[in-house]
């Protein structure tokens, strides 16, 4: 297969290198890594990306960033900015990629621990996993052709170590776990799934 990987960070890198290693062709993009340069808070940059690279089978978004504050604190653009990169970046990501993926393609969104499990200041992750969230459920009753679509909820990364303060008490997940459910849905029959690489028990 020939899969898009958005971008090259944490997550990025282990789907790009375990895709790799099944045997996949991959083509990575951010902003100012990679094979490619798009921009998911930039709709035309999206449509200049995979009007570009040519037909592919699937699309793993590793990519989207949250501003996250305090609910009380947070600005309008914190909220501005987090729901245009992670929550619409993810979805214009897929309209974008709509028009050139191949029949019985996929794409693979990315959510998080937030939204299931409570932490200080998480409104504002909580509120644009969920608005992933939807989507991919909803997209994957409407998509044509064939193609799929999941979304993959990593708790905090054990990579993440900047991270892992915000989340006491968490199980971290290895990059490597996650790089390995993206590889499950996009290589199963999976669609409309959530899959959860956290425990909410
Ligand atoms: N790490 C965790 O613990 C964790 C846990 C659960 C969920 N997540 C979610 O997983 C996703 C990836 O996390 P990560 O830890 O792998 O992030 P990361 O290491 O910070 O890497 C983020 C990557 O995305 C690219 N990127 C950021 N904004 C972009 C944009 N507007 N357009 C295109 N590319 C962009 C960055 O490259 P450029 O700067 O070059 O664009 C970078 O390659 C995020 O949405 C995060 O919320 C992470």
């Amino acid at each position: 297969m020939k899969i898009i990987v958005t971008g090259t960070g944490t997550i990025g890198a282990a789907v790009a290198a375990a895709a790799a290693q099944a045997g996949h062709d991959v083509v990575t993009v951010s902003r100012s890594a990679g094979d490619e340069q798009a921009d998911l808070t930039d709709r035309a940059s999206l449509d200049a990306l995979f009007a570009r690279i040519g037909p592919f089978d699937a699309v793993a978004s590793c990519a989207g960033e949250v501003f996250p504050a305090p609910l009380a604190e947070a600005t309008d653009e914190q909220w501005q900015q987090s729901i245009q990169s992670k929550g619409l970046g993810q979805i214009n990501l897929v309209r974008s990629a709509l028009p050139h993926i191949n029949d019985g393609g996929s794409f693979t969104l990315v959510s998080g621990i937030l939204g299931d499990e409570v932490t200080p200041a998480m409104s504002l992750g909580a509120t644009v996993n969920g608005m992933v969230e939807g989507f991919v459920r909803s997209a994957a009753t409407e998509l044509p052709r064939g193609l799929r679509i999941n979304c993959i909820s990593p708790s905090v990364l054990a990579e993440s170590t900047e991270y892992l303060p915000y989340f006491p008490g968490f199980a971290p997940v290895p990059a490597a776990e996650v790089a390995l459910a993206y590889l499950r849905v996009i290589s199963n029959p999976y669609t409309g799934r959530i899959v959860r690489l956290h425990r909410t028990d």
